[in-house]
């Protein structure tokens, strides 16, 4: 386990606001725009929390926002920690289990990512229903504390099907599908999207299950949310160049939509 001290972490926390969330929303790259929506809101920089990381990838503002959405006290990481940046496992998914211990039960986490899958095109989004930790890293490894989870956890049935239906129910034009995590930083090859492809993956990003091997660990809600935003099928004569500019182009454009699948799924939480 990582010194980082959890129960210091909440106590920051509660030092700046008085609100205690059942549900946070963990926000990918360019998806920035809901923590715009959140009212009464305290914005807490990461620093500001002892052992929370820098955000350093383009499109995270790197502040925990804490307030109200329809009706609900929610906190909204407003950037996010990736393996590409050098980060441990652990370090990534350390405001997990922070929140957790804060007190919420629901998480919401949303990527951005690039479709395998021929029938989706860019600007879609993609209701995650399993993963592929193809990331040759996981923060469960290491001492196992059996006060917050099982040394080996279950993971059928990770994405709370409850919360799938909720996000179909709000926006009907979700697609839904498996997603694979790499580390990146450099985006796939033609031949390894092939290959993820062939895995059985609907879609291909560089976050997201870490955050959510953690939250299975502790037995949370999970609901996650992709935001295709390029066509990384790897077929040849249908070969895209992706760039991160593109991607968080189409990400910002797609961010509008996502806050509001996320804003109707708490609405009805
Ligand atoms: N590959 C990996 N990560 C991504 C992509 C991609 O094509 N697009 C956005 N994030």
């Amino acid at each position: 386990m990582s010194a980082r001290d959890v129960g210091a972490a909440v106590a920051a926390i509660g030092a700046k606001t008085k609100a205690s969330p059942k549900i946070a929303v963990i926000l990918g790259s360019g998806l920035g725009s809901l923590a715009t929506e959140i009212t009464a809101a305290t914005r807490i920089p990461y620093p500001e929390i002892p052992g929370f990381e820098r955000s350093t990838a383009p499109g995270h503002a790197g502040e925990l926002v804490v307030g109200r959405l329809q009706g609900k006290d929610v906190a909204v990481m407003n950037g996010r920690f990736h393996y590409y940046e050098g980060y441990e496992p652990q370090a990534i998914t350390f405001p997990v289990r922070v929140l957790r211990a804060w007190g919420v039960e629901t998480l919401i986490v949303t990527n951005a990512s690039g479709g395998l899958n021929p029938s989706f095109k860019a600007g879609d989004l993609m209701v995650m229903n399993d993963h592929i930790n193809f990331m040759g890293a996981n923060p469960l490894r290491g001492p196992n504390d059996e006060k917050l989870g099982p040394r080996f956890p279950d993971m059928v049935g990770t994405y709370t099907e409850e919360l799938r239906a909720l996000a179909h129910q709000v926006d009907p034009d979700l697609r839904e599908g498996v997603y694979v995590a790499v580390a990146g930083p450099n985006f796939e090859t033609p031949a390894e999207l092939r290959m993820l492809r062939g895995f059985g993956a609907d879609a291909v990003g560089m976050s997201t299950v870490p955050e959510v091997l953690v939250a299975r660990h502790m037995r949370m809600r999970i609901l996650a949310i992709s935001t295709i935003t390029d066509m990384a099928t790897g077929i040849p004569g249908q070969i895209e160049h992706v760039t991160a500019e593109g991607v968080l182009e189409v990400a910002n454009k797609a961010g509008r939509r996502l806050a509001d699948v996320i804003k109707g799924v708490v609405a009805k939480l």
